[in-house]
């Protein structure tokens, strides 16, 4: 159970919100750029990705403990590539340049940087020199990192000293500590280079003197300070949808308004075998009040005879924001909306600059902008895996924290070809639940992205016992993948698929047929509608 928010210990002990100890990463456009940020973080200090755009005043601002400039697409001595910003070095601010960023620093500071005869792209051996200076000392003189890379630095500029080479880049690595300047060619932010996190670290703690722990612990201290600032003594709603962003934002918004915190969880009936049960129960326990709308008759009267996907999105949509909207008008002086926007969508839309809109894209939970809400945001900074973290911290039950992504319109988007009746959805449920259960019991479960079943409505002939049988079939479909952008088809066990099939043909009347779905995305996608 959680504390009261206001007996919280550490509350007021956290950093006044911006002035928390971090590190600005300046996005030159390189593929690796959130990871830098991510892998900073996992160094136990945060790290924030910024448009290299970003005015040199703004950083000053923030007062960052340290700037690193991240790869890029460009060549430096193209027309128009991004230029270094050079007021960076009046900020006094230790600077470490990966890949484009240390060529574009090299390149304005008086250093050589060129078309090497051919580019380094992957594992590349790296030979440390002289002891590796400031910033490698202690590594190995022999290692392997991994690099991407046409251009080359082939003489540091004066006052820096070469500190490693590899066969394409004669200096892949150089410092002027005086100066706190510092580049490397590779990139330490990606597993294939074996140090990189120790260079990360270096960087971090002995050069930029990092000296604070960023954890899930600190992230809830700084983030209830943060909300009960913005919210003082107002009432908050917040929107239930039974998945990880949106129960961790509750929670941590519970712990710091307590009581004026209502959660409303409209359930649509379109949710999986007792999910919303567990939603309603994990809330319950943490004494959050909540609102459970029960309404699947409502959605089910709209869904009736529709069968084309984008219409069934829009309906469900639409009927999800009447629902809120009918229990948010009975808590009439709730203020604050609890939105559970994560940093991947605010990157996404173009950057923590932004004013603050509402998620609409793709999202059932998306409400419309004419809500008159102030939007709580306690996410806003976080990547998935850290907001897990965070609900693990909170207690959050492990089955919520590890949930895959479900989409907002729930079931009704995996009976294809057809219309979503109440027969259709338990067969579905029914079948979901084994594979869950398989897949759970296999310990794959984490490992993959999504894994779920499809009703296509459509029928075909099979014989159990001494009848012929005319069913629905199901699909399993199961992948694994970083961001659903791209995903590949889950090779799952063949006894697993064994033992699904033959549970969900003998326990589920109605279904005569088991089939896998082996397409990855592009050019399938990974719903099927
Ligand atoms: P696709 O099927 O486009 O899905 O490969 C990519 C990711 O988005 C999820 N998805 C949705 N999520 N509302 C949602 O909230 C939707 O309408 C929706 N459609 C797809 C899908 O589950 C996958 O994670």
């Amino acid at each position: 159970m959680l504390e009261s928010p206001t007996t919280e210990a550490g509350v007021t002990a956290a950093p006044a919100p911006g002035l928390a100890e971090e590190v600005l990463v300046l996005d030159f456009g390189g593929q690796y750029s959130q990871l830098i940020a991510r892998r900073i973080r996992e160094c136990g200090v945060f790290a924030e990705l910024l448009p290299a755009t970003m005015s040199v005043d703004a950083i000053r601002e923030r007062q960052p403990k340290g700037l690193v400039l991240s790869g890029g697409p460009a060549s430096v001595y193209e027309e128009g590539a991004p230029a270094f910003p050079q007021a960076l070095l009046e900020l006094d601010v230790p600077i470490l340049g990966i890949c484009y960023g240390m060529q574009v620093m090299v390149q304005a500071l008086g250093g050589k940087v060129e078309a090497a005869e051919s580019g380094e792209f992957g594992r590349t051996d790296l030979t440390l020199r002289d002891g590796g200076g400031r910033l490698l000392a202690g590594l190995p003189d022999e290692q392997h990192c991994w690099m991407s890379h046409r251009d080359a630095v082939f003489e540091p500029p004066a006052g820096f000293t070469a500190l490693a080479s590899s066969p394409g880049s004669p200096v892949a690595a150089c410092e002027s500590p005086e100066r706190g300047l510092y580049g490397i060619q590779f990139h330490p932010e990606v597993v294939h280079t074996p140090y990189g996190t120790e260079i990360l670290t270096r960087f971090l703690r002995d050069v930029a003197g990092c000296e604070q722990e960023w954890s899930p612990q600190s992230v809830i201290a700084e983030q209830v300070a943060k909300v009960q600032a913005q919210v003082g003594e107002g009432r908050v709603i917040c929107g239930l949808s039974g998945g990880v962003d949106s129960s961790v934002a509750a929670l941590l918004v519970h712990r710091a308004v307590g009581e004026r915190l209502t959660c409303v969880f409209v359930d649509h009936g379109l949710m999986r075998l007792n999910e919303a049960e567990q939603v309603v129960k994990a809330f319950q326990q943490f004494g959050i009040p909540l609102v459970h709308v029960d309404a699947e008759e409502r959605f089910l009267a709209k869904l009736a005879g529709i069968d084309e996907p984008e219409r069934k999105r829009k309906i469900i949509g639409e009927e999800f924001i009447r629902v809120f909207e009918e229990e948010a008008a009975k808590l009439e002086d709730a203020a604050y909306l609890v939105q559970g926007t994560l940093y991947s969508d605010v990157i996404e839309s173009g950057g923590s600059d932004h004013a603050a809109t509402i998620k609409s894209h793709h999202n059932v939970g998306g409400l419309p902008e004419d809500l008159e809400f102030e939007l709580v945001e306690p996410l806003r900074m976080l990547f998935k895996d850290e907001v897990r973290a965070v609900g693990a911290e909170l207690g959050l039950p492990d089955r919520m924290v590890w949930r895959q992504p479900f989409p907002g319109p729930g079931l009704a988007i995996r009976i294809v070809g057809g219309e979503v009746t109440r027969e259709r959805l338990d067969i579905l449920r029914a079948a979901d639940a084994i594979l869950q259960e398989e897949i759970r019991a296999a310990e794959l479960y984490r490992q993959l992205w999504q894994s779920f079943c499809v009703l296509p409505v459509v029928r075909s002939v099979g014989v159990q016992g001494d009848g012929r049988t005319y069913a629905y079939p199901i699909v399993i479909r199961a992948v694994t993948s970083d961001d659903a952008m791209t995903a590949d088809w889950a090779r799952l066990p063949y006894d697993l698929l064994e033992r699904a099939s033959n549970r969900i043909i003998n326990e589920i009347s109605g279904v005569n047929r088991v089939a896998l779905d082996i397409s990855s995305k592009p050019p399938a996608t990974i719903e099927w509608e």
